[in-house]
């Protein structure tokens, strides 16, 4: 089933369907958060417009989350447009604010078929009215569908978040609701937006660069990192399968002497 994900046939089908079995076999990262960096630099080396780099990321989307929908990953955050992206040209803006719409208007009969639930993190208040319809329209028809949770990061800042989350817990310290002794890493984690999601495994970010350009900062304490030199626009289902057994081969011991349980 999971071979027509891969829509060219080549030689090595084969190999490629025993290296998914094998992973499937192993544990799968519940979360995976992915930076998808390189989408200009992809344009650019094909002498197009920046924008039909991010054109060409948008499909990846697609078949990125299909490829980890099939293999079992619970949720899929994906880093779309960040609070520092608003630096970027108005022209540039503009597209990404589109995709959205246009991912979704697409795609919505499909990641119902597929059972793929859309959520986002960030400030929608500030998206333009046509972004933030596309994304609710998206969130309340998948609301129900059991499958991976598609999370998309858009206006996203792990600062701000944080700020927020801050914010409100001396709020409530001043109403009395909670006793500062009582602050923990739960009252943190439970206030956060990704507060129902399980925490981020496996942190992938395209394209060479080494940072994490404030995404999920607190989220991502535990995660393992791949940085891959892969472009945005070129990381298939092939690259996606080699992170995962890149995952697998970690020794995971959360600050202990053992590895984990997880292999
Ligand atoms: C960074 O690459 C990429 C972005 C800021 C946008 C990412 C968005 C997508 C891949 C499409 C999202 C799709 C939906 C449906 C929301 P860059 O432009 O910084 O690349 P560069 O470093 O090579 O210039």
């Amino acid at each position: 089933m999971l071979r027509k994900l891969f829509r060219k046939k080549t030689p090595d089908i084969q190999f490629i369907d025993d290296r998914i079995e094998s992973v499937k076999r192993k544990p799968i990262p519940n979360h995976v958060a992915i930076i998808m960096d390189g989408n200009g630099r992809w344009a650019k080396q094909r002498k197009m417009p920046r924008i039909a780099g991010h054109h060409e990321g948008m499909k990846k989307v697609r078949q990125i989350t299909n490829f980890a929908n099939a293999l079992g990953v619970k949720a899929l955050t994906l880093y779309a447009f960040s609070t520092e992206n608003w630096k970027r040209p108005k022209l540039e803006i503009d597209f990404l604010m589109n995709l959205p719409g246009e991912f979704l208007n697409t795609y919505l009969p499909e990641l119902m078929e597929r059972d793929i639930k859309v959520e986002m993190i960030g400030n929608i208040e500030a998206l333009p009215a046509h972004t933030r319809s596309a994304i609710i329209k998206a969130i309340e028809t998948t609301k129900n569908n059991k499958g991976l949770v598609l999370n998309f990061a858009m206006n996203y800042g792990s600062r701000v978040e944080l700020v927020h989350v801050m914010k409100e817990i001396v709020q409530e310290v001043e109403d009395g609701t909670i006793q500062k002794e009582d602050i923990d890493e739960n009252v943190i984690n439970s206030r956060l937006m990704t507060a129902h999601l399980p925490e981020p495994d496996l942190l992938i970010r395209t394209s060479g660069e080494v940072r994490l350009s404030n995404f999920m900062l607190w989220q991502l304490a535990y995660a393992e990192f791949i940085f891959t030199n892969v472009l945005w626009p070129d990381f298939n289902e092939e690259c996606f399968l080699a992170s995962i057994e890149d995952f697998q081969h970690r020794d995971r011991r959360f600050g202990s002497l053992e590895g984990d349980q997880k292999g």
